[in-house]
């Protein structure tokens, strides 16, 4: 893409993977380490972009020039979201987001009970964040999403993903096959890039940051023309 294509347009990004604490000390999580959407952060800001990151529990370094926001659990990132979100031109929604919490959050260690019984975890749903800022007006903000789907047949992979596109209002859908080694974690990607009429724009193959590039072409494309 030309060299400052995004310049002075509001870039909102979430990376990393949620943790929902059981207690103290234990927390359901997953295996998102943030490089693909620290990718994307980094390539927007080189690209002119004013950024601000939503980074959930990053396992690599945080990028630099991008407005950074912490935040760990789903509901955290829920409201970062939100608040960027008011006047972004572009929200990225790359962070893998738990669906479901712990109904409870004990206050103390859980104990092993005496015995070998097992323990039954009893989890409430999440809100979709990407959802939610679908349903919200939101005028003049492309709203980017991510699928990541363990379907290994690409046909189906590219059915469940135009399913999210519309479930989840999203202009844009970049669909991941992710697996033990695939999409999470991983320096590679691949990924299909569908549009509001449920056609592939694109496909990326190659590192996460050349996979970034070719998403913000997209997403550069279609934005409107900047206001002068
Ligand atoms: O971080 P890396 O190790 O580089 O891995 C990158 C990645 C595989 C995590 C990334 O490319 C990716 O696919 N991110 C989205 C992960 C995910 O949560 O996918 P999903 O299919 O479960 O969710 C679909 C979309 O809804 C996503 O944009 C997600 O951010 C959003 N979502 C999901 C659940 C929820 N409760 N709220 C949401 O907003």
């Amino acid at each position: 893409g030309a060299a400052l294509d995004l310049a002075g347009r509001r870039v909102v990004i979430s990376a990393g993977g949620t943790r929902e604490p059981l207690d103290p000390v234990r927390f359901l999580g997953n295996r998102s380490s943030g490089k693909q959407g620290v990718a994307i952060a980094e390539a927007a800001r080189a690209r002119g972009a004013d950024v601000v990151l939503v980074a959930a529990n990053l396992e690599i370094a945080e990028p630099a020039g991008c407005d950074i926001r912490h935040v760990s659990t789903a509901l955290e990132l829920r409201d970062a979201m939100q608040v960027a979100a008011r006047d972004a031109d572009v929200v990225v929604m790359a962070a893998a987001v738990a669906d479901y919490r712990p109904a409870a959050v004990s206050q103390g260690k859980i104990k092993k009970d005496a015995g070998d019984g097992g323990l039954t975890l009893e989890l409430v749903r999440n809100p979709d964040i990407l959802a939610e800022l679908g349903r919200a007006p939101h005028d003049g903000t492309l709203l980017v999403g991510f699928a990541a789907e363990t379907e290994p047949d690409p046909e189906r992979l590219l059915e469940l993903a135009r399913a999210k596109r519309e479930a989840k209002r999203a202009d844009l859908l970049v669909v991941n096959r992710v697996g033990w080694s695939e999409g999470f974690a991983a320096d590679e990607n691949r990924v299909s890039v569908i549009g509001d009429d449920g056609r592939v724009v694109t496909e990326l193959h190659g590192s996460k940051v050349s996979v970034a590039q070719g998403i913000l072409d997209v997403v550069a494309s279609v934005l409107p023309a900047a206001e002068r």
